[in-house]
């Protein structure tokens, strides 16, 4: 299948930099789903499998350089096996809508994009991983990276190996999710994060609500 799925759930991501509100907005929309009639799970990554969250944890904390960035997009990569094996396929094979936060977007923008990874070599791991599957709906949000780094929390939780990377990088990222935007414009859509939560929700909703044909 090369998006969506004709029996199941559907596949929605949110992706963007640090600090946009995805875990926020991933809830939220779990809500409303729910509200709708529609059966919903939220996951995330790197995790939502507990080999793959055990793979997070060699991610997110420690020294930004800790790792060779081939070998960061490998473990990205191996840590969304898990969870697409174990907990999104099933989930959406058994009809429910599958929200994630964050999928391999993430892998492109920051290990791409942000670390000089080959487009070519994420694209190649993407086919060996995935495959055909790919998400519904990737709703972007975008906010300037000074803004996201100010409201985020990894600081509190040791997770913040990605925040202390430099400002450039952090640039590099917003940049390569908007033009992975422009690539895809079909499955992503670009929303302005910089707003209260309730107005990007609105945002988020009317996209799904557009995009996917569900009446809220
Ligand atoms: P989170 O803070 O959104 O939970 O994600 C953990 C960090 O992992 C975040 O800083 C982004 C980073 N990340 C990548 O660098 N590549 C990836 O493929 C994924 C899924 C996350």
């Amino acid at each position: 299948m090369a998006s969506g799925t004709s029996n199941g759930g559907k596949f929605i991501t949110l992706e963007g930099g640090e600090g946009t509100g995805k875990s926020t907005q991933a809830l939220l929309l779990a809500g409303h789903l729910e509200g709708a009639g529609i059966d919903a799970l939220v996951t995330r990554e790197p995790g939502g499998a507990p080999g793959a969250e055990e793979i997070r944890k060699l991610l997110v904390a420690g020294a930004p350089g800790r790792w060779d960035a081939i070998s960061e997009a490998l473990l990205h990569f191996a840590a969304r096996r898990e969870h697409l094996e174990r907990t999104v396929l099933p989930a959406i094979a058994g009809g429910q809508w599958v929200i994630s936060d964050r999928f391999a977007d993430s892998t492109m923008a920051y290990q791409g994009y942000g670390l000089g990874v080959e487009r070519q070599a994420v694209e190649a791991l993407y086919r060996i991983v995935v495959g055909t599957f790919a998400p519904d709906l990737t709703i972007i949000l975008d906010l300037a990276p000074e803004l996201g780094l100010e409201r985020s929390r990894g600081g509190q939780t040791g997770e913040d190996r990605y925040e202390r990377m430099d400002q450039a990088f952090h640039r590099r990222l917003r940049e390569g999710y908007l033009d992975i935007a422009r690539r895809e414009p079909e499955r992503c859509a670009v929303i302005e994060a910089d707003g209260a939560i309730e107005e990007v929700e609105a945002k988020i909703l009317a996209t799904v609500g557009e995009r996917l044909g569900v009446e809220f």
